[in-house]
């Protein structure tokens, strides 16, 4: 495993960026595997920066994201794939019937789930998949558990996401209470991972996930098991293993 230590978000971003530029040029017809939240924005947007500069091509790129809301279609401005177009796809050179995400329309979990698996083996599998963290440990939408669950599923959210995401619906019934995700041995299938960190608050995650037991309580913590992760973090969520004088 690799730490890259950034000064700040911005430094993060960019180093990220870095790579995920390299594995694109190396390898033109490569698959990506993507993810959504807040830490990827600033790499996308350098990414963004990147291409229109000219010295990065997206057009034989295929990518695969992790996690899709039940319920959401992509024209729902909290649908993930809604995110991926804003906030990269419709300012690169992709083709975007080349970028997957879970079919969140698809009423059937095990058919959404079973068509996803599949169109992550019929890609050939992904060479770089891109992760964030959540403050508990998660990757994707595998939540701390008693098992890692294997491939794509459909998970209940939690009261309190649920809660927390009522305030971008106009009612509660249109809340999304469910999501597809991929599952751990999805993302350990990937050659190479990417996992970025940023603030305070991924501090003990981070701690626990790199340096922790390996448990299903952490998920992030089965990154160990890996044998090509690297890590990009900036100083505030690294802090609490400086403070253990680990790196
Ligand atoms: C996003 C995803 C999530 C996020 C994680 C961190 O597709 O699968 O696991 O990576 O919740 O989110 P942010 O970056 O918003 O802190």
């Amino acid at each position: 495993m690799i730490i890259y230590a950034g000064k700040d978000y911005y430094d993060v971003s960019r180093k990220a960026a870095n790579i995920m530029s390299a594995q694109i040029i190396m390898k033109p017809r490569t698959v990506l595997g993507l993810a959504t939240g807040s830490t990827p924005v600033g790499m996308y947007r350098q990414l963004i920066e990147w291409y229109e500069k000219g010295d990065l091509d997206f057009s034989q790129v295929t990518t695969v994201n992790l996690d899709e809301y039940k319920g959401l279609s992509g024209n729902n401005n909290q649908s993930y794939r809604y995110f991926m177009n804003t906030n990269l796809f419709d300012h690169i050179n992709i083709d975007k019937s080349r970028t997957y995400v879970p079919n969140g329309l698809e009423e059937d979990s095990r058919k959404a789930c079973e068509d996803y698996n599949k169109i992550i083996r019929s890609v050939g599998g992904i060479d770089m998949q891109l992760l964030g963290i959540g403050g508990n440990g998660h990757i994707g939408f595998n939540e701390p558990g008693e098992a890692f669950e294997k491939e794509t599923h459909c998970v209940d959210l939690t009261e309190s996401t649920i809660k927390a995401n009522a305030r971008f619906f106009a009612s509660m019934d249109e809340v999304p209470k469910q999501a597809y995700t991929m599952g751990i041995k999805n993302i350990m299938s990937a050659k190479k991972i990417l996992l970025i960190a940023a603030g305070s608050a991924k501090a003990d995650a981070l701690y626990k996930s790199l340096y922790g037991p390996i448990t299903p309580n952490v998920p992030a913590s089965i990154l160990q098991l890996h044998q090509d992760v690297t890590v990009v973090a900036d100083e505030e969520s690294l802090s609490l293993i400086r403070e253990k004088g680990l790196l």
